[in-house]
């Protein structure tokens, strides 16, 4: 491995201290040793400082920190009575533990960059430096380091100097905590902002310069106040062009070509561009791993998906966001488990999806109301028409209802039914409806009490992979939209929906996302969600007989105490669960003819032998050691599910010696094309 000269600098900033701290301490360790050991060490912190001057482009402020902390040490003992001097030499590592604490706290109060923000822009890219990412993670890494600084300070004082307390805990401290959370900490950041779920590519665009001039459609003036930008693009490769976004006075215009001065300049693959837009990879990543390059305003690029939404191809037009009142969505949910719940991640995809057309939306949580049950007094059709008697959190909804243009009903199937919630919540509708029966067509039903315009989508998850657990549910809704005169326009029913908690099946996931997304856009753009979404929703992410072995897996894994997290958990904790999924996703189109077993000697946490073994398109998950297999991967439990759950680069692992594998390497290369297929 070849060291940068960054690398190899930073190393040895440590050096000068390290020597001060051996040489004062040595033999007798004297005061007139710790003398001459001050003087080396700031000889060699100042030769470390002008090296790094020299060599690099920017010095961390390790470097200043040791030579200043080197700089009032020799002063201290030199100039100060002997008494008094011994003091420094005493306390030199609980000193420096505060120098570096104060290093860590005070540069960014007074508007210098952070700690490890000077370190950082060491190792990285220069390109990157600026983005708020960047910064917000080395902010929130130089406090980390503040705390660690400050503890081990602490730890050295209180301790009385000894070496356990002010070397060796700290050092472990520093070792065990301080390095891994650098490491940690700015993917975990990066995941965390990225939760945005991709945009069915058949929606959007198909070329990087399609796509470019039809931003302005999506175009949200409000976010842009009195911005006046030029935004040069600069795609390369098929599909790509020259492009200029000006935007002014509330306007966005496009033209080919180029600018003299942009106020930012996107230079990127086209296909880079289009993942970006269909949201397939995160713009703040791509950007760090140098995928596309940026020249000019970053904070203008980073504002960037709120001034525009992504253009939406339409049957013989494109969408304008202004063209048409905008369509109010109410989406009444009724989970009990509302924030962790399988029927919120469709609803949300759905809402987003119709909120790309202009719909304007809102959510109200029913486990957060206080909708008391239906007495059936009928008060609110006899002495007080319209009015129920509850003055709880129903008549404001009510108000909600009667004013939105679709009402999103979203409720998880219990048994075979609504929830509770959604049920009392329809119950007291009833202040809508008039008492008196009319024919309506063959039946009889209450008319509507006030003029109805708006419509009704069904939003509902089950646990079983059964479609037909749902046929109680559309069988109400059908009553429901008959005896209510709303005509429901759309249904999403999904089965088997805890599957979508299994981080190992990812790629089948992006699908019903995809999927719930295009629904809310057919929803406003169509005025239904159209068979094809409908019926696409409801096909089992596995195959029924793999739903249920992976389900029994989950409970048995939860009931050994594997799993360690509630139901509503979405990481995969169990290997054997994990290897289920994997082969629950095989993709027999990848693989063709292949012939070849594939086995997994499992150590660490959740020790075990398991195997695939793939023929004729299929592929089988087996307990237990087969011959000769294929290919053979021996990894600790932690580390294959670190990979699973994306916490941990599978190549990186390898390369890391965190896991091996022998035998047919191509094969290896080829897991992650060959698992994680979408639905067929
Ligand atoms: C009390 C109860 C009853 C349920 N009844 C059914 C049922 O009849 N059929 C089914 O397939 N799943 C049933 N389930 C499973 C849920 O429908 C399923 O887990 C759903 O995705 C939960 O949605 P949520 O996460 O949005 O709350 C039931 C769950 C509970 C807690």
């Amino acid at each position: 491995m070849k060291l940068k000269p960054n690398t190899i600098l930073f190393i040895t900033s440590f050096i000068p201290v390290i020597v001060f701290k051996v040489v004062s301490r040595v033999g007798e360790a004297t005061l007139a040793q710790a003398k001459v050991a001050t003087v080396v060490g700031l000889i060699l912190a100042g030769i470390q400082f002008a090296l790094s001057k020299r060599f690099i482009k920017h010095t961390s402020y390790l470097e200043k920190t040791f030579l200043g902390f080197l700089g009032i040490g020799t002063a201290w003992v030199y100039l100060t009575p002997p008494r008094f001097s011994s003091l420094f030499v005493d306390h030199s590592t609980m000193l420096l533990y505060f120098a570096l604490f104060l290093t860590t706290l005070i540069p960014q109060l007074f508007g210098y960059d952070p700690f490890t923000y000077t370190i950082a822009k060491q190792m990285a890219p220069e390109r990157v430096w600026n983005t708020p990412q960047f910064r917000t993670i080395n902010l929130h890494l130089t406090y980390f380091w503040s705390g660690i600084f400050f503890t081990n300070f602490l730890l050295s004082w209180l301790g009385g100097g000894k070496p356990l307390f002010s070397i060796l805990i700290p050092l472990i401290i520093i070792l065990g905590i301080g390095l891994p959370g650098v490491r940690i900490y700015p993917n975990y950041y990066l995941k965390r902002q990225f939760t945005s779920q991709p945009i069915d590519p058949s929606l959007l665009p198909d070329t990087g310069k399609e796509l470019i001039s039809q931003m302005p459609l999506g175009f949200h003036p409000e976010a842009a106040g009195h911005l006046k930008a030029e935004i040069q693009f600069d795609l390369t490769g098929r599909g790509g062009g020259k492009m200029v976004l000006s935007i002014a006075e509330g306007q966005c215009t496009v033209r080919e070509g180029e600018t003299p001065s942009p106020t930012l300049t996107i230079i990127s693959p086209a296909d880079i561009w289009l993942k970006i837009t269909r949201r397939e990879i995160d713009p703040a990543r791509a950007l760090m791993d140098g995928l596309y390059e940026v020249k000019g305003d970053m904070n203008l690029l980073m504002k960037m998906g709120d001034l525009f939404r992504p253009p939406m191809k339409v049957k013989g037009k494109e969408v304008t966001q202004k063209e048409e009142k905008r369509v109010k969505i109410l989406a009444i949910q009724g989970s009990p488990r509302p924030k962790a719940s399988n029927t919120e991640i469709l609803l949300q995809e759905f809402l987003k999806g119709a909120q790309s057309q202009g719909a304007e939306t809102e959510t109200i949580y029913l486990k957060e109301k206080d909708i008391h049950s239906c007495v059936g007094c009928y008060t609110c059709w006899a002495k007080t028409p319209g009015v129920c008697v509850y003055k709880d959190d129903m008549p404001e909804l009510l108000e909600k209802v009667r004013c939105c243009d679709i009402i999103v009903y979203a409720t998880p199937l219990y048994n075979f039914n609504m929830t509770s919630l959604m049920k009392a919540f329809q119950e007291r509708l009833l202040p809508l409806l008039d008492p008196h029966l009319v024919k309506s067509g063959d039946a009889y039903r209450h008319p509507q009490r006030y003029e109805v315009n708006r419509k009704m989508v069904l939003i509902s998850t089950c646990g079983f992979p059964e479609i037909s657990h749902f046929d109680g549910l559309r069988h109400i809704f059908r009553h429901i939209e008959r005896n209510g005169g709303v005509p429901l326009i759309g249904e999403l029913l999904m089965p088997a929906a805890e599957l979508l908690k299994q981080e190992g099946l990812r790629e089948n996931i992006q699908g019903v996302f995809q999927t719930s997304y295009r629904a809310g856009v057919e929803v406003i753009r169509d005025g239904r969600i159209s068979q094809e979404t409908e019926t696409e929703i409801k096909k089992p992410l596995v195959a029924t007989d793999e739903m249920a072995e992976m389900a029994n897996l989950w409970w048995d894994s939860h009931l050994e105490g594997i799993t360690q997290g509630k139901p509503t958990q979405g990481r995969t904790e169990d290997m054997r669960l994990l290897l289920r999924g994997m082969a629950a996703t095989f993709n027999a189109q990848v693989a063709g003819d292949l012939r070849a077993t594939i086995q997994f000697e499992v150590t660490g946490k959740q020790t075990g032998d398991w195997f695939f073994s793939v023929e004729n398109g299929k592929c089988t998950y087996h307990e237990g050691k087969v011959d000769s297999p294929t290919l053979t991967i021996k990894t600790p439990s932690e580390i294959w599910l670190s990979i699973a759950n994306k916490e941990m680069d599978g190549q990186q692992a390898f390369m890391e010696g965190k896991y091996t594998a022998t035998g047919d390497m191509s094969l290896l290369m080829r897991l992650k094309s060959l698992f994680g297929s979408q639905r067929s």
